[in-house]
């Protein structure tokens, strides 16, 4: 018999990157920077940290290994423990947002992209790491296009510090009690076109000879409508007709992934006792860690797993057992249309080489097949790659960072792709209105530097620091926590029992709209002492609140850090909503004739969104936290609010533009 760890042992063996160990470490070792370029699955990430490990590079400091996505931080670096045959968060850990699992052992540490450039700004050099790995760099995320640049700096820096200590000889050294080495730079990806990443780090590419078997790939005949539906009846056919092996469908988010959830699972009641069984597995961001692993575990035999994955399971993570791909060529994407200054999340086509990789997700262990639910003439369609995210997002939050970076000149910085030059204006358009930065010559202002060194939106940072003005601090911190839980949503609407669900959720309902409401839930969930069955019987999420409370109680400690001091409004909820108002004055709507809402800045025509609580009922004015696009442009968590407020508390904007003047029903 052999050991669990032997098991894993035997199995990394066989990954492809392993027969590559020593072409890679002996590279890397004489490189400042190398690329590699590899299949999904070949094992790079999992695997590289450690061959760095043993060659020798955790002695000399932290290995730091990037990810774009959370769930992948979390996910990889306790597959990674567990192959070390450590605890997580010894010397294995992980960073992300509100959640840190890495210790002062911790020599091989998976963080989130973001985290990274958190950690430059109080680190200028990075001193702590020997390496960093810039993980999944072919998705092309704003963070790591930003730690593209950053990083290149803080190589040379790094370099041009090691070249002072060997000349000015030991004893500076030893004063500075240790050498800081070379920073040791790599970048990985999962496509083959590495030339870009090449050339702007100058640096040679090397190949992991990947395994990959023939998948055949089937269209629709015909455009699909409801591809909910579409995955539904192409996963029950493949249970029915095909030979074992799992099947991963991709989806665009948690709404898709719940409801397709939940009608497999209607169907597997119908089930008659001679088919086998299925085990249905979602896997989104914002599902709990113990959730997330159920998609790696193998499942017993006669049955068949079916995954549910947002573009998650594209090249972030791995799951074996896979020999149907179902894609809907749908993802969620944020863009920002820098002319209207609208930032929105919408559903739109993959690119190609999206498609191609999910389709490659088949053919891993074997040959398989892929059910694309669109047609060959809408393949041909879409567009090669997709853009990076530096060229349609709002920038106002790495702009931000940047200039507390010390990257004054954001425009001229060292992009491997500029942003448009309107996204950078509008963006330090935003952060001085929002009194980040000094007017006079656009330097990060004294006020802006605390913003930054909140892990929040710009706005939000400006609204939680403005709460101590406002003396609702208290309020204001559980609200900004239940927004920034990551979940889509505290409610839970379960379909067979969508009338008790809205019942119970009126007894939160303010008619303030959904800032008040959400501190309402807050409240009263501390009041059950954080009771799992209270949320039960409410149709509340639990573990999203019990997030907030954790998101809350971090978010107190930077607030007390940067002198907010803690203050309550009592029952003059006003306050809250006036304080947003300081953080939110652009994102204002006033009603139409036909009960649509149009935007004071961009006079786009929007709808309040059917989850808010402000949905159908008509109010002159609504300040609103982002515009989403799904079929029309749909406002969320709206707030009622008095126009008078406007010029009370954003008079540099208000008094230029002056809309209000304007009869409201035009
Ligand atoms: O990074 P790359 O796509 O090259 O591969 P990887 O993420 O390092 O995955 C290597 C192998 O580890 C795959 O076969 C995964 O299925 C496996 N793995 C796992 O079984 N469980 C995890 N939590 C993570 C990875
Ligand atoms: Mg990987």
């Amino acid at each position: 018999m052999s050991t669990p760890r032997e098991v894993l042992m035997q199995q990394r063996r066989q990954l492809p990157i392993f027969s590559a160990q020593k072409q890679l470490v002996h590279e890397i070792l004489t490189n400042d920077s190398t690329v590699i370029v590899g299949e999904t699955g070949s094992g790079k990430t999992t695997q590289l940290p450690q061959f760095l490990r043993a060659a020798g590079l955790c002695r000399q400091g932290i290995v730091g290994i990037t990810q774009p996505r959370r769930v992948a931080a979390m996910t990889i670096s306790e597959r990674v423990a567990e192959e070390v045959g450590v605890p997580l968060g010894g010397e294995v850990g992980y960073t992300i947002r509100f959640d840190d699992k890495s210790s002062e052992k911790t020599r091989i540490k998976y963080l989130t992209d973001g985290m990274l450039l958190r950690e430059a700004m109080i680190d200028p050099l990075l001193e702590r790491y020997s390496t960093i790995i810039l993980d999944e760099a072919h998705e092309r995320t704003i963070n790591t296009d930003m730690l593209f640049g950053v990083l290149k700096s803080v190589q040379k820096n790094r370099a041009a510090q090691a070249d002072v200590t060997s000349t000015e000889g030991e004893e500076r050294a030893k004063k500075s009690r240790r050498r800081l080495g070379k920073l040791k730079l790599i970048i990985m990806s999962a496509t083959l076109d590495a030339d870009a990443f090449s050339r702007y780090f100058d640096a040679k590419v090397i190949y992991v000879e990947g395994r990959q078997f023939p998948v055949d790939v089937y269209y629709s005949a015909e455009p699909q409508q409801d591809w909910l539906d579409a995955a539904l009846v192409t996963a029950l056919q493949i249970h029915v007709e095909e030979p074992p092996g799992d099947i991963l469908i991709f989806l665009t988010g948690r709404e898709d992934i719940e409801s397709l959830e939940e009608l497999l699972l209607e169907k597997r009641k119908k089930f008659t006792p001679e088919m086998n069984d299925i085990e249905v597995c979602p896997i989104y961001a914002g599902l709990s860690p113990e959730e997330q692993l159920k998609a790696f575990a193998p499942c017993p035999p006669q049955c068949r797993k079916i995954i549910l994955a947002t573009n998650i399971a594209e090249t972030s993570i791995t799951i074996n057992g896979i020999k149907y791909v179902i894609d809907t060529g749908m993802v969620k994407s944020r863009s920002f249309d820098s002319r209207a200054g609208v930032d929105s999340l919408k559903v739109v086509p993959v690119s190609k080489a999206a498609a191609r990789q999910r389709t490659g997700r088949a053919g891993r262990e074997s040959s398989g097949t892929c059910y694309r639910l669109y047609t060959e003439e809408d393949f041909y369609k879409l567009e090669d790659n997709t853009v990076p995210e530096i060229q349609r997002c709002n920038l106002s939050s790495v702009i931000l960072q940047m200039k507390a970076l010390g990257i004054e000149d954001v425009l001229n910085f060292d992009y491997m792709d500029k942003p448009p030059k309107l996204s950078i204006q509008r963006a330090l358009e935003e952060l001085l209105s929002l009194g980040a930065l000094s007017p006079a010559d656009g330097t990060l202002s004294t006020f802006g530097k605390k913003m930054a060194e909140l892990p929040v939106l710009p706005s939000f940072a400006k609204v939680l620091l403005a709460s101590k003005d406002f003396k609702c601090s208290e309020e204001v911190l559980s609200i900004i926590s239940m927004l920034s839980t990551e979940t889509d949503s505290v409610f839970v609407t379960p379909k067979s029992k969508k009338k008790e669900a809205l019942e119970a959720r009126k007894r939160f309902m303010s008619s303030d709209g959904d800032h008040i409401t959400l501190l309402n839930v807050y409240n009263n969930f501390i009041q059950s002492k954080h009771s799992k069955r209270w949320c039960i019987e409410n149709f509340l999420n639990f573990r999203a609140l019990q997030k907030a409370v954790d998101v809350r109680r971090q978010l107190k400690e930077y607030t007390n850090k940067l002198g907010v001091g803690s203050s309550s409004c009592g029952r003059d909820l006003d306050e809250v909503k006036r304080c947003f108002i300081t953080g939110f004055f652009t994102n204002i709507a006033l009603i139409q004739h036909d009960n649509s809402y149009k935007t004071i800045t961009e006079n786009k025509i929007c709808y309040i969104h059917p989850s808010s609580v402000l949905h159908g009922s008509k109010q002159p004015y609504v300040m609103y936290n982002e515009v989403v696009f799904t079929t029309k442009f749909y406002l969320r968590d709206c707030m009622t609010m008095e126009p008078a407020w406007l010029e009370e508390l954003a008079p540099h904007f208000y008094t230029k533009i002056k809309v209000l003047n304007k009869p409201t029903m035009s």
